[in-house]
């Protein structure tokens, strides 16, 4: 029998109720499939932080890298101010494992409900494969102000002064800026894992950007997603600019395959991409280190609101565990769970109250489990 140990970091608000249930899933398909997994537990999030003022410490980041893989539930509070968890736990932990792609499935299962009007499954079926350690994540900004380059205080200083009649000063609070940045290396590598992924399916790949207006860090990003499409001479290309893509994923998401996008703009169009597949209940996603340690999560976040009341759907968590499965080698145990999902979602019996049902998070992940193991 096969032995895995995969590190668990339930997090917060739902976070535990829902990576129970894909946990419970996996451990039914390793008794079908022939492996066991030992869930290592990692109390990181809200309560932890409260209690001990850490976030997430290296020592533990590093325990965490020596592993192919990580289960994450989600990560926010609302006693805590906003993005001090997000970027100290979850983007600390992205960053930390270089995980360059986050994998975001689009796919509209059998049986769901999607807003587009007279678009079915086999219309909606793609991959946005988001940039995910650089751009406006890399988390350089400030004030003019605290640690304003002379550079940025100079051009501040011309565009303003004038225009508010603003004194800018080292010391003032007058503006705010964020830097985003792109390297031909952070673009070059997530660009050709795109490519790669699309010479297995449909051979197709979606460019986001908005070099139009933002061309320096765009118009760079777009060179080199046009080198790396000349060396794929049988997949075939466009390119679409953020606003528009907002658009297309609505009217035509049956032109896409897969969508490589820097991180802002992947960030927001799969909130969209996941409403467009049934909403965020429904979506799962991996943050991807190929060589080293890649983590896997629903692509939502904790609502808070539903904390405790075993109401959410399990669902994009247990398929965020199916993903899993497969990045360790277990793509017959991963098949077997996204199947499991869909014949759940056909039956239709045990549905929670986003998909117009009254079951609970568990009920949901005992469904599952039970057709897993074909009972
Ligand atoms: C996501 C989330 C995160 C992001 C937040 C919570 C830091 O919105 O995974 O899409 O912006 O990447
Ligand atoms: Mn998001």
């Amino acid at each position: 029998m096969t032995q895995y140990k995969i590190p668990v970091i339930p997090g917060d608000g739902i976070g535990p109720e829902i990576i129970a249930e894909g946990c419970k899933v996996i451990d039914a398909a390793g008794e079908k499939f022939g492996f066991d997994v030992e869930w290592v537990e990692y109390p990181h999030g809200a309560d932890h932080y409260l209690k001990t003022g850490e976030l997430i410490s290296e020592d533990t980041l590093a325990e965490l890298n020596r592993n192919p893989v990580i289960y994450l539930g989600s990560i926010g509070d609302p006693r805590v101010a906003p993005g001090v968890l997000e970027k100290g736990i979850l983007l600390a932990a992205r960053f930390y494992f270089d995980e360059y792609v986050n994998l975001r499935p689009i796919k509209l299962l059998e049986g769901v409900w999607t807003p587009i009007k007279d678009k079915t499954p086999k219309d909606i079926d793609f991959v946005v494969v988001r940039e995910n350690t650089e751009d406006f994540y890399i988390g350089i900004g400030g004030k003019a102000g605290r640690g304003t380059s002379k550079d940025l205080l100079e051009v501040s200083r011309n565009l303003y002064s004038a225009k508010f009649g603003l004194d800018i000063e080292t010391d003032s609070e007058e503006i705010a800026y964020q830097i985003g940045m792109i390297s031909k290396e952070g673009t070059q590598r997530v660009i050709s894992y795109a490519f790669d992924l699309a010479e297995k399916r449909k051979k197709h790949v979606s460019s986001v950007d908005k070099a139009n207006v933002l061309s320096d860090i765009y118009g760079f990003w777009r060179k080199e997603f046009e080198a790396i499409a000349a060396k794929h001479p049988g997949v075939t290309t466009d390119f679409n600019y953020v606003d528009a893509m907002t658009m297309w994923f609505v009217k035509n998401p049956e032109w896409f395959d897969v969508v490589v996008t820097p991180n802002m703009f992947g960030d927001i169009i799969t909130d969209l991409g996941a409403m467009v597949q049934g909403g965020l209940g429904l979506a799962p996603g991996g943050n991807i280190n190929p060589k080293g340690t890649s983590m896997f999560e629903p692509i939502h976040g904790s609502a808070p609101k539903y904390k405790g009341q075993n109401k959410v759907n399990p669902i994009a968590t247990i398929w965020a565990g199916a993903m899993m499965m497969e990045q360790l080698g277990e793509k017959e145990a991963a098949d077997t769970i996204v199947s499991a999902i869909e014949t759940n979602i056909l039956q239709a019996k045990v549905r929670t109250y986003d998909m117009g049902g009254s079951s609970t998070t568990s009920d949901v992940g005992d469904d599952i489990a039970r057709i897993v193991q074909g009972k």
